[in-house]
């Protein structure tokens, strides 16, 4: 594992994984997905753990896909570098995931965050869907899940103009569990996994499938077309400038093309 780590028991039958690519503030490239891929499915069947929390650094939590892997991308090769089977893989984790989330969680960050089942936050947890500003959409369930949470009048304003909201905002809109300081993110997260451990294992896990199917239909249909607009967008004119202004530290000239 090159960018994440694993904890197996940082607490009886919880277990801990860290995103670790702290220069590009934990920037979701499709090895580390894969390696987060790889690890929840392993403690997943893994009967020795009961809760797994996913958190970053102080910094970031993770500010998003890596813009500079999907730069130079069309629409073809989106589509078949297939990278949404991994965040499905993590979707399907039976286990409660917690997100411990300190600075940016944006773009995918937010939406591995939302993959989560509970967010605990700190005080300078940052959150927001940018896509917009470089010429593309959410395409790991923003669109759906920000929408879900928060209602469509906030999620269509932070979806169309990647505005960030804070801790004290995401917790009054219902995104998080609850915001605690930042010295006590990852303890907090990590208590509140060790209580759900203590529950019987079988009924958390149907508790969280219920939870879940209050949406679980429509949501695929959602995340089905998010997708797809969000491959669409690597055939356009303003993906590629959106993108290459963000590398270059200038502001996109979009043309709507
Ligand atoms: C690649 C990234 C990155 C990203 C930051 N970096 N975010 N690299 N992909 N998403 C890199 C920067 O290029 C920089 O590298 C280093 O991390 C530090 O970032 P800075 O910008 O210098 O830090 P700061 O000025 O503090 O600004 C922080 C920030 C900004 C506001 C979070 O980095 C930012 O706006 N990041 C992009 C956020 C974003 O648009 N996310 C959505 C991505 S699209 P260098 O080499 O210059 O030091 C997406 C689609 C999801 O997520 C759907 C599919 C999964």
């Amino acid at each position: 594992m090159e960018f994440i780590t694993v904890n197996p028991q940082a607490k009886p039958a919880v277990a801990l994984v860290s995103l670790n690519r702290p220069k590009e503030l934990n920037a979701l490239n499709l090895q580390l997905m894969s390696e987060l891929r790889d690890a929840i499915q392993a403690l997943d069947a893994n009967p020795e753990v009961r809760a797994i929390v996913i958190t970053g650094n102080e910094k970031a939590f993770a500010a998003g896909a890596d813009i500079k892997q999907m730069a130079g991308k069309n629409t073809i090769d989106m589509l078949l570098a297939d990278q949404f089977a991994t965040w499905e893989a993590i979707r399907r984790c039976k286990k409660p995931l917690i997100a411990a989330v300190s600075g940016f969680a944006l773009g995918g960050g937010c939406e591995l965050a939302m993959t989560c089942d509970m967010i605990v936050a700190s005080e300078t947890a940052q959150f927001g869907q940018p896509e917009i500003k470089i010429g593309v959409i959410p395409g790991a369930g923003g669109t759906q899940r920000l929408t879900r949470a928060i209602g469509k009048a906030k999620a269509m304003e932070l979806v169309l103009t990647g505005r960030f909201i804070s801790a004290a905002e995401a917790d009054r809109l219902g995104l998080v569990t609850r915001v605690v300081p930042v010295e006590l993110c990852l303890s907090e997260a990590l208590s509140l996994a060790a209580k759900v451990a203590e529950m019987s294992p079988l009924a958390v896990r149907l508790a969280k499938e219920a939870v879940n199917q209050t949406y679980e239909n429509h949501l695929n249909d959602g995340l089905h077309f998010e997708r797809k607009n969000f491959y669409m967008l690597f055939a356009s004119d303003d993906q590629k400038e959106g993108m290459a202004a963000f590398i270059e530290k200038r502001k996109p000239q979009f043309t709507g093309r």
